[in-house]
């Protein structure tokens, strides 16, 4: 039996030995990619070292990193289907290419973890206009000792490999064990034969927005191996669910509930690995919290689908949060982020859990009210509205606990209700702000745009991207801020980060204001409140190269109006959230 720890350390010891590097996991939430909301593979924080940038640990790495991937969110629950996983994974940046990889990953199999080879399979690329049919792999496998019979050519859907629509990518080579109980003829079966543990990519190519394909000056090699799938294969688990990382914490629910049977089984694995995730969210050095948007809307999604499931077995919320506990025990020793976040995870999932806790049972009761006068087996956009709003369902969950009454959601009218609601608070809020302004505008809006280049400086100071506004409170006296920050701030921080807002109000830069969609306020790099699925038009103010936010206004015209900055008090807001409250003076 070979355990996470174990596996983790091979792995890494292996590649070294080979001259690789160990590099330490990237953070869950991406730090230069705005374009993807969390990593999802290995090599997403390495992209500009396949494109050729030098990197310190040189051209050969190693490491496991953490990835989250929600779009198979509806497997969850299966056998093999996780929205967290970790990641093995090993890189050439321009360095050994095929033959070094492939050798590599054979001896570290059969070698090292013991593999028996007679139960491996590959697939390679079987070619077409972009690209010739990998021949020189399939020799390679060859060489090693993979019988033909085992070697398996197949076509782009299952051997090339890219992140998202654009950027660097390649044939690949993937590694399988063979269940020979199972049904299926080749890995492009469903029928569980076939157990993919490793993806070698080639990646020699860049994908441009517009799909043409040109040659990357090196060639990379860039490999993908699932930890938890790994152990279940090699220890001849039935599921992921019974390696020594998730174990604990399903057995641990399924002791505490007497509901039995594949719908029990199912909501057991659906709370453990939604909490699993949400854990790993929260403790990110540079986590977020539930929100509305974006990021914290995944977040919020994962926990109340979670709790919904922990209700089915007769469970109370707070098993989140004894969940989380277990798992920072489990991964606590490698990923030592958990630890040092220990406070936050439990207090924000303590948060989210009780809010939601207190209208799930509520806004079931009007569900099940609802499906007494549906029509047409469908439930109508303002109604999946309503339990939006009053009760706190994302509507994926509506959409969800409708297919299980065989109901459906009018989903483009819930979009409608959303937006008209939008509209509707928006002209309220702007009317409140302008009320405000109209006793004091000059100063407040003098402050508004202070908050701005604040919010930029206290990022560039405790170099932290991931700092978000929690909170705003303008009187023409003083700015107060609440922002996501795990400490107190050092005075010598305080002191940088006046300084910081001082140069760029010495600066004089232009304030200018944009206006376009949310998706492209999001490619543009701005700040905000972007990926909210359902606004149209969002404004961007930018400050040069100081500050660009998504942000209703108003602002002054340039930053030179604003004074001698000066902040007079850093506290504390509430848990993980600090507040400073700022002042302008005459300059
Ligand atoms: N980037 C490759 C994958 O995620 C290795 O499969």
């Amino acid at each position: 039996m070979l355990n996470s720890v174990e596996l983790r350390k091979k792995y890494l010891d292996f590649f070294k030995s080979k001259g690789h590097t160990v590099i330490p996991s990237a953070s869950l939430i991406p730090e230069n990619d705005p374009t993807v909301l969390f990593t999802t593979a290995g090599m997403q924080p390495l992209v500009p070292y396949l494109l050729g940038q030098k990197h310190p640990g040189g051209k050969r790495l190693t490491d496991v990193q953490k990835c989250v991937r929600t779009g198979d969110i509806d497997s969850v629950g299966d056998d093999t289907h996780c929205t967290f996983f970790e990641m093995l994974g090993n890189w050439s940046l321009g360095d050994y290419f095929k033959r070094e990889s492939i050798a590599w990953s054979y001896e570290f199999l059969t070698e090292v973890l013991g593999i028996d080879k007679k139960t491996l399979a590959v697939t390679v690329f079987e070619g077409d206009d972009d690209c010739p049919r990998d021949e020189e792999a399939a020799a390679l496998w060859r060489e090693a000792g993979i019988p033909e019979d085992r070697i398996f050519y197949l076509n782009k859907e299952h051997n090339w490999w890219i992140a998202g629509a654009a950027g660097p990518c390649g044939e690949d080579t993937e590694i399988f064990i063979v269940d020979e109980s199972k049904p299926g003829k080749t890995p492009a079966d469903d029928g569980g034969r076939f157990v993919e543990i490793w993806n070698n990519v080639f990646m020699h190519y860049f994908k441009h927005p517009d799909g043409t394909l040109t040659e990357l000056d090196q060639k990379n090699v860039d490999t993908g191996m699932g930890l938890e799938r790994t152990l279940m294969t090699l220890n001849g688990y039935g599921s992921v669910y019974d390696t020594d990382v998730l174990r604990p914490v399903a057995e641990y629910i399924r002791s505490l509930t007497a509901e039995k049977g594949a719908e029990a089984e199912r909501a057991v694995r659906i709370i453990t690995d939604h909490t699993r995730t949400a854990t790993f969210i929260l403790g990110d050095p540079r986590g977020v919290a539930p929100s509305n948007v974006d990021r914290g809307y995944i977040l919020r999604r994962l926990i109340r689908r979670a709790v919904r499931y922990a209700r089915t077995l007769g469970l109370d919320a707070s098993i989140l949060k004894e969940c989380a506990e277990k798992f920072i025990g489990i991964y606590g020793g490698f990923y030592t982020e958990l630890e040092d976040n220990r406070e936050k995870i439990l207090s924000e999932l303590e948060l989210e859990t009780q809010k939601f806790d207190r209208t799930l049972q509520q806004g079931l009761k009007e569900f099940e009210k609802l499906l007494g006068y549906i029509k047409d087996n469908r439930i109508s956009g303002k109604a999946a509205f309503k339990l939006y709003d009053t009760y706190g369902f994302p509507p994926e969950m509506t959409v969800e606990l409708a297919a299980e009454h065989g109901v459906t959601v009018d989903m483009d009218g819930f979009t409608r209700a959303f937006n008209e609601h939008q509209q509707k608070s928006k002209a309220g809020s702007e009317q409140k702000f302008k009320g405000g302004l109209a006793d004091s505008g000059e100063e407040t809006t003098k402050l508004h745009t202070a908050t701005h280049l604040l919010m930029e400086a206290l990022r560039r100071v405790l170099k932290d991207p991931g700092i978000m506004q929690k909170g705003s409170n303008i009187t023409p006296e003083r700015l107060r801020l609440d922002f996501n920050f795990p400490r107190p701030l050092s005075a010598e921080e305080v002191k940088a980060v006046e300084v910081a807002v001082n140069e760029a109000i010495a600066a004089g830069v232009d304030v200018t204001c944009e206006e376009m969609t949310p998706d492209e306020a999001h490619a543009s790099g701005a700040v905000g409140v972007f990926g909210d699925r359902y606004g149209d038009i969002v404004k961007v103010y930018t400050m040069g190269s100081y500050s660009k936010e998504i942000c209703g206004g108003p602002h002054v015209k340039n930053t030179a109006e604003l004074g001698k900055f000066k902040i007079v008090k850093e506290q504390s807001s509430s848990a993980g959230v600090r507040r400073i409250k700022a002042v302008l003076e005459k300059a």
